[in-house]
């Protein structure tokens, strides 16, 4: 199994082509109803393109159809290849999903996979990723925390300017000390979560993908910051008193981490048999709902992997719906979705004012002081 498993890191691939037709690496016949499987993928691809040359070059447009389209992926699979949804495969696609959607938010059906889920991947990258984004947010709340201060500190002192030079140098390290929490936990869960496995393949690049595409501002407004030079700051900071819960209080320095794992991702741990989320899954991003009708769920589907016709029931639930359960025969796809508003770009996983934050601190000339 492993050696179909191609993973380059995927994320870097995407930075800068968003429009990149993509699909998870999924093998078609692997899958409940192979055939199914295969056609959804190609409506969702042709839904895709039809999407993009809409746009018409238009950047937040492309950027909304590739999102929709990772949407339809997962229900793609949820639909008729849910005996795979644990597998690395999968929670590679979730992880591009991540890095080309900026309002990609949790929930997401199927991940990341529980610790003992049959077919699994053998290192749970969908739990490093989490505490990638986790470790973001949290960089991101250290570094508003210190902008605010500053404000405070400019604020407070213009009775007395000469007190101003200490308390923004000040502020300026602990800035680093965010810099570097952050980033020494998100490359810490690699080695944490998945130590046998070949650290790069768990996605100990990850940090670089997710930290620097949202927040171009961060690393290059800390002037020179180099994760090889976060060893003496990591050394001298606690990263929990700024801010940061990893739940392993794992902050590797970089010169301190254990020996790195050796094996290559593989899919272990049985077989997936029944769709693990029950027959109907809903799901929402934004402010679409989806729910998606698991399909081929006899067990010979599985251990044959022959197909069995879609038994697809669309329903159709409001944007403002709770667990509304009406249903109703739909066309038969089995993939439906309700959406308030197509260009929705409501808060998503983080605002911008992070970014303007730190641009402050620029502005107060912090980078000047390191
Ligand atoms: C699928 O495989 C290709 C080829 O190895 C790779 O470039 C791509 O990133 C993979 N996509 C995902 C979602 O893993
Ligand atoms: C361990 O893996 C990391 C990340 O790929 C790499 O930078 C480092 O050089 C590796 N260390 C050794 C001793 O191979
Ligand atoms: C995004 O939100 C802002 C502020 O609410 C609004 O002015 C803008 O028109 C929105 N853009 C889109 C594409 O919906």
């Amino acid at each position: 199994m492993s050696s179909i498993i191609s993973l380059a890191v995927i994320t870097t691939l995407f930075i800068g082509f968003p429009q990149t037709y993509a699909q998870t690496n999924i093998t078609a016949s692997a899958c409940a109803a192979s055939s199914v499987y295969s056609s959804c993928n190609h409506d969702v691809a042709d839904k895709w393109s039809s999407c993009l040359s809409r746009c018409k070059g238009n950047g937040d447009c492309s950027v909304d159809c590739g999102c929709t389209a990772h949407q339809e992926y997962i229900n793609c699979m949820a639909h008729s290849c849910w005996n795979q949804v644990y597998s690395c495969e999968y929670q590679l696609f979730i992880q591009q999903y991540f890095t080309i959607c900026p309002n990609a938010a949790e929930p997401i059906p199927f991940w990341p996979a529980p610790d003992d889920a049959a077919g699994r991947c053998s290192c749970a990258l969908g739990k490093v990723l989490q505490n990638t984004l986790s470790a973001r947010k949290e960089q991101v709340s250290c570094i508003s925390n210190i902008a605010d201060e500053t404000v405070n500190t400019v604020t407070g002192a213009l009775g007395d300017l000469s007190s101003i030079g200490k308390n923004v140098a000040d502020i300026a390290t602990t800035a680093v000390g965010c810099a570097c929490c952050g980033a020494s936990a998100s490359i810490s869960a690699a080695w944490e979560v998945c130590p046998d496995t070949i650290p790069i393949q768990a996605g100990a690049d990850l940090w670089t993908v997710f930290f620097t595409s949202d927040y171009p501002n961060l690393y290059t407004s800390v002037t020179d910051f180099t994760w090889n030079t976060c060893d003496s700051t990591l050394g001298s900071t606690n990263c929990q008193n700024v801010g940061f819960t990893d739940p392993s209080d794992k902050f590797y320095k970089p010169g301190n981490f254990p020996s790195n794992g050796t094996s290559s991702l593989s899919n272990v741990g049985g077989t997936v048999s029944i769709p693990p989320s029950g027959t109907v899954i809903s799901w929402s991003q934004a402010s679409t709902t989806w729910t998606v009708t698991a399909t081929g769920y006899d067990e010979k589907a599985v251990v044959s992997q022959s197909e069995y016709s879609a038994t697809a029931t669309a329903m159709s639930t409001g944007s403002s719906s709770d667990s509304d359960s009406d249903s109703d025969s739909g066309s038969g796809s089995g993939l439906e979705s309700t959406s308030s508003s197509s260009t929705d770009n409501s808060s998503g996983a983080m605002g911008l004012r992070p970014i303007g934050s730190f641009a402050l601190l620029s502005v107060l000339g912090v980078g000047i002081l390191l």
